[in-house]
């Protein structure tokens, strides 16, 4: 009999996961090692340290993953890992530990793509489950894109940033606020007690034509905003004036992601909108979802905030549907910095 366990790991970035799924779609077991405290002092991910840390915690990772869903590595009936995008270095650990487990236990080995995972995050909750074809909006520090999802292999990039991804915007201009790395959550956090009206903020590419996204022009509209008023007050942005700044920096991102958002929905007929990626976790993002969602007659989908940032569990929810489709990928398959999405049933066999 086929054991039905998936063990799935992501390492392509700054988290190191692992996460056990039963073939049914149950979530047995989410272990997620953050690199975070390790990269803030460096102001971002240094792509070579992130590789050793992942070297070093791989093993207790998934030992702990395994331990959780209360399984033993022979229970296993299919490895995967992610394969692309993300630090070559960094991805080659997960994946190279998944090809030896998979071939040392003679079970397929299963290559997932990175935002395969995030626009599947939501279908770990059964609750929330959503049924394609769906428009899948994936904002993270590295991207910012639209895709129209049909299924697994079935994934069609439609729009995309032009410069910097959404996190990169809040991430620069928490850095540039003294706010620390990464500045993502700080900023929700602080609008929370701002005025987002105070600070008219551009939004770029509002146009129709196409489903594209552009933040570095608010960028530095936030820089010259910042530098103006340190020589105008002679000191740093603080009290009601941050508050307000984060609120209005805030409120230009999420317009300008759900305005494109809600464009593909309508343009591409379609009523369910899912939303993935650590910048999903941003309270003003889920809620004003939900808001336009309710004036479009569009569903929203956006998965519990833990599934938003890097985990193994969205990775593990891409690999079950391969593996139910019988399809698995060479051991020969390699790590892929900038992995296409429209390639990824080509990682399998
Ligand atoms: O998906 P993720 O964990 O890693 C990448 O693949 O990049 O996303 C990390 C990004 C960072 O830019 C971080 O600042 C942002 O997600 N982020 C947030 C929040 N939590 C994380 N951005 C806005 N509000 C949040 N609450
Ligand atoms: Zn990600």
């Amino acid at each position: 009999m086929q054991h039905p366990y998936l063990l799935a790991i992501e390492s392509s970035c700054d988290e190191t996961a692992a996460a056990v799924v039963h073939r049914d779609g149950r979530v047995l077991s989410s272990i997620v090692h953050s690199q975070v405290d390790t990269h803030a002092i460096y102001g971002g991910v240094v792509p070579e340290i992130a590789s050793r840390e992942h070297l070093s915690r791989i093993d207790d990772v998934v030992g702990r993953a395994l331990a959780q869903a209360n399984i033993a590595p022979g229970d296993l009936g299919a490895v995967g890992a992610t394969y692309g995008p993300g630090l070559i270095g960094a991805l080659l650990v997960g994946l190279t530990y998944a090809k030896g487990l998979a071939q040392g236990l003679g079970v397929p080995f299963i290559g997932v793509h990175h935002i395969e995972g995030h626009l599947l995050a939501a279908s770990a909750d059964p609750a929330l489950s959503p049924t394609s074809p769906y428009i899948g909006l994936v904002v993270s520090g590295g991207h910012t894109a639209l895709y129209r999802f049909e299924g697994v292999g079935l994934s069609r990039l439609i729009g995309q940033t032009r410069d910097d991804a959404a996190g990169e915007a809040f991430d620069k201009s928490a850095k540039l606020l003294g706010l620390g790395y990464p500045g993502g959550a700080v900023i929700d956090r602080l609008a929370s007690e701002g005025d987002p009206t105070r600070f008219p903020l551009p939004r770029s590419l509002r146009d129709r034509s196409h489903y594209d996204y552009s933040f570095s022009g608010l960028k530095t509209a936030v820089r010259t905003w910042v530098e103006s008023y340190r020589k105008r007050e002679g000191h740093d942005v603080d009290g009601q004036d941050l508050r307000d700044l984060c609120a209005s920096l805030q409120d230009a991102i999420v317009d300008m992601l759900l305005h494109k958002a809600m464009l593909a929905c309508r343009r591409q007929q379609l009523s369910t909108l899912v939303i993935g990626g650590g910048v999903a976790a941003n309270s003003h993002l889920r809620r004003e979802a939900v808001r336009r969602g309710l004036d479009n007659d569009v569903t929203v989908v956006v998965p519990p905030r833990a599934l938003c940032t890097d985990n193994a569990v969205m990775i593990g929810m891409a690999g079950l549907q391969w593996w139910r489709q019988q399809r698995s990928s060479s051991l020969s398959l390699t790590a892929q910095a900038d992995a296409q999405v429209e390639h990824a049933a080509l990682a399998l066999r």
